[in-house]
């Protein structure tokens, strides 16, 4: 059993990105520039932003939060979108979501410019991804496929089962592993709460990639030897023996399913940290395709 380790692969992607900004400012030219939106103060949220503006500034990319109370209305959060779609200096948009329930997430993601579409929630992005076009990538995925590709993971043939159908998972996970690409080229087995016989469709799985958000569900009766499990789970569960009062929990009940896997991502330190290395892939992309 191998430890596809976050922490390690998302450095060596941060390195290699670091390494063209810095080449781009050795020609003096600007750098690729994220502009984050935050609304409101769920504790989630603030450290996922944190964590990505802090990695802008770790690899050279320039960045701008905007912050806004919980009362902001959707016709001013539509506005600021508005600017920061036509700021030249702004490459990649992302707003953090949930948001709050007056504001209609679906108007808020198609008022975003698909050019800078870093999150790659737009539905013409994820057209463009389903037909295998040139496009972002939701940064979740993203990170999972970098993941599968640091390690040499062989996938073609596989059969995937992906549990879980979000917009922002599950979905896009499962459309790009049956791409013929690499990694991809699977069949894909897509489950979800509806799903009648989930064991047995995860006993057929080489690789499992659990995206339901129910804490340690995919236990070791449920993997077959040598499966490949991806985890993206990652649950606060009140945990009084922590400082912060909680702790952090995957879909998958790592210590008895990894004896059992010849791969496993841990939580944390697995996929959560791919997921930003996917995100800042998509935000240097935005910013070469819009330089040309
Ligand atoms: N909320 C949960 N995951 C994500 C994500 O990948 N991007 C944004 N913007 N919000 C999220």
């Amino acid at each position: 059993m191998q430890i596809l380790d976050g922490k390690i692969t998302s450095q060596a992607i941060k390195d290699i990105i670091k390494g063209k900004v810095a080449a781009l400012s050795a020609q003096g030219k600007r750098t690729p520039h994220l502009a984050a939106i935050l609304v409101g103060n769920n504790g989630a949220s603030e450290t996922y932003v944190a964590s990505k503006v802090k990695t802008c500034a770790e690899i050279g990319f320039e960045s701008t939060l905007k912050r806004f109370p919980e009362t902001i209305n959707e016709a001013e959060l539509l506005q600021v979108i508005d600017e920061l779609n036509n700021d030249d200096a702004v490459d990649g948009i992302l707003v953090q979501l949930p948001l709050p329930k007056h504001i209609s997430e679906d108007k808020v993601i198609e008022a975003i410019n698909p050019d800078k579409d870093v999150d790659g929630f737009h539905p013409v992005t994820t057209g463009r991804m389903v037909a295998g076009l040139p496009s972002f990538i939701p940064a979740t995925p993203y990170g999972i496929l970098l993941m599968l590709e640091h390690y040499k993971i062989e996938t073609k043939g596989l059969h995937a089962v992906v549990i879980g159908r979000s917009n922002i998972v599950g979905k896009p996970m499962s459309i790009l592993l049956s791409r013929n690409t690499y990694p991809g080229n699977c069949t894909v087995t897509t489950c979800h709460s509806a799903t009648k016989n989930l064991k047995e469709m995860c006993l057929q799985a080489d690789i499992i990639v659990a995206a339901l958000g129910r804490p340690e569900f995919v236990k070791a009766d449920m993997v077959k030897d040598g499966a490949i499990v991806i985890d993206v789970g990652i649950t606060r569960v009140a945990d009084a023996t922590k400082k912060s009062g909680f702790a952090i929990k995957g879909d998958v009940a790592f210590n008895e399913v990894a004896p059992k896997c010849s791969y496993i991502t841990p939580v944390p330190g697995g996929v959560g940290l791919m997921t930003i290395a996917g995100l800042m892939m998509n935000t240097y992309n935005a910013y070469m395709m819009r330089s040309k």
